[in-house]
């Protein structure tokens, strides 16, 4: 389908620059700029120990939220929400229940990421979404819609979830076949942490500091921000402006983690960002 878009709604990035009176919003940036500019914000994220008495600006928060939506999820369901806050009577709780970490008292802002079990709740609105603006045809919506209920719906105390597993595991003996999850937290943790993930570099982007934490106390957590009982918490982020020097933080060596074709074989000559010997 031919889409009507114009460029600066394809490309909120542009309406952000363009708003702040940068003329480079109506370029387009060769494909090297972009990687050297990912690898910037990538290595420019650290988990900031302590951050400095000043402000997120609100259009640079909008940005960076609006970005984080961009995220991907399993079968666009998006099950997941994320609470910004910013009121300093919430902050001074939020910092006890997250065991009193200093930093959630510094960070102008503190973003909890929650993920939604009832998995299938945006479903309609999803399927009416991308067909509606074209992304999807009828045929391909009403089979979208089909295949993550048959998935994802759980029935009652997760029996079907179960049944389904246990299915899907023995057919697999037969065919290729994805094995429907049994841990429904856990698949929509997915999700959750994907956008948690963009959240971060989107700040970096920005030159903003961040740091997740899953030190919290999830029960205390929910009641102070009124969580209904079926979403869960997999992290809170603190957001703000840091002045800690660079200070990259060690990862295991590259043919540890990455294995070419099989499990058993290292792969060699991935680029180390490590900046420690
Ligand atoms: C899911 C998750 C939970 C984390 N929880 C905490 C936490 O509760 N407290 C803390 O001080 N750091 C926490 N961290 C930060 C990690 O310790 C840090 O990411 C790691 O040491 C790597 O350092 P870097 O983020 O600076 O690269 C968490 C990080 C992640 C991804």
């Amino acid at each position: 389908m031919l889409r009507t878009k114009s460029v600066r709604n394809l490309y909120p990035i542009h309406n952000f620059f363009s708003l702040r009176g940068f003329s480079a919003s109506t370029k387009f940036r060769s494909f090297e700029e972009d990687a050297v500019s990912f690898e910037r914000t990538v290595l420019k994220r650290q988990s900031a120990r302590s951050f400095i008495e000043k402000d997120v600006p609100h259009d640079v928060l909008q940005h960076i939220l609006g970005l984080t939506q961009r995220s991907p999820s399993g079968y666009n369901l998006q099950p997941w929400v994320a609470i910004v806050i910013n009121d300093p009577e919430k902050k001074n709780k939020l910092h006890e229940v997250c065991l009193s970490q200093k930093k959630v008292l510094e960070a102008p802002i503190s973003v909890i990421f929650a993920a939604n079990h009832n998995v299938l709740e945006n479903v309609d609105e999803v399927v009416r979404m991308e067909y509606e603006s074209g992304n999807w045809n009828k045929e391909y919506a009403e089979r979208t819609k089909r295949l993550a209920t048959t998935f994802l719906q759980t029935g009652p105390c997760h029996t079907l979830q179960v049944a389904k597993y246990i299915f899907t595991s023995i057919l697999s003996y037969i065919k290729p076949i994805t094995q429907a999850p049994v841990n429904i937290k856990a698949y929509t943790w997915k999700s959750a942490m994907m956008a948690a993930m963009t959240f971060m570099l989107a700040a970096s982007s920005h030159n903003l500091s961040t740091h997740a934490m899953e030190g919290f106390d999830e029960r205390r957590l929910k009641q102070l921000v009124g969580l209904p009982s079926h979403y869960s918490i997999p992290v809170v982020i603190c957001l703000g402006y840091s002045d800690e020097k660079e200070n990259t933080s060690s990862r295991l060596p590259t043919d540890h983690v990455y294995r070419e074709n099989d499990f058993e074989v290292p792969m060699q000559d991935i680029n180390s960002f490590n900046n420690k010997k």
